[in-house]
């Protein structure tokens, strides 16, 4: 099993510029600025769905810019820059860059499992009768391998290979079983 982490992010887009004051408004020019077809006052801060909740925005004399960038925690909130999180087995930051704000991946010390479950480098974990050992093969990919395999009886128990045991097949049990290795898979066999 290989487990490929990507750089996702989910990405804001901070807008920027000066919009020019519609001439068909009335208003004096420098007092409000327009965005996104809406209007806004000077002096007033505001949020565009464009760029969400996170992003607010302050109209200057005509112009726009951001004053305030945050990341949105995936629950409806907004984080400062500089948080982290755990996200996927990925340490991730929130950082603004270019004309975006994100979760950036800091770094990736883990691989995770087809439970979802994070396992650090290094450190074997057992399910199953199976261990497994996260191996890091590039700078963001990792490698789940299998360290060692066991056989499992009718109880759950782990069980060496060409051990005989109890095993259950077609829900009857048989008392003299075993269990070999045929390739990546475990093959049971039991004597009656
Ligand atoms: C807009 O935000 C700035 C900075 O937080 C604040 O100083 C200012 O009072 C706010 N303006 C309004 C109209 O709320
Ligand atoms: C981890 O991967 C590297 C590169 O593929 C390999 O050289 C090394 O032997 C692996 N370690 C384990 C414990 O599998």
């Amino acid at each position: 099993m290989l487990y490929l982490l990507f750089v996702s992010v989910v990405l804001q887009t901070v807008l920027v510029g000066c919009a020019p004051p519609n001439s068909r408004q009335k208003r004096e020019e420098g007092s409000f600025c327009i965005l996104h077809g809406r209007d806004y006052s000077h002096g007033e801060n505001f949020t565009v769905p464009e760029s969400g909740p996170c992003v607010t925005y302050n109209c200057n004399h005509g112009s726009v810019r951001p004053i305030k960038l945050e990341c949105r925690d995936g629950q409806g909130g907004c984080v400062p820059q500089g948080s982290e999180r755990e996200y996927f087995c990925r340490t991730e930051v929130c950082e603004e860059w270019g004309n975006t704000i994100g979760f950036r991946t800091l770094h990736s010390s883990n691989c995770r499992d087809q439970f979802g479950e994070c396992h650090p480098i290094g450190v074997p974990w057992t399910r199953d009768c199976q261990t497994y050992v996260c191996n890091k093969t590039n700078r963001n990919s990792f490698q789940i391998r299998t360290i060692a395999i066991q056989c499992q009886d009718a109880y759950g128990n782990c069980k060496e290979l060409g051990e005989s045991f109890i095993y259950a097949i077609n829900r009857q049990l048989y008392n003299d079983c075993t269990c070999r290795q045929e390739g990546t898979r475990l093959r049971y066999e039991c004597y009656t």
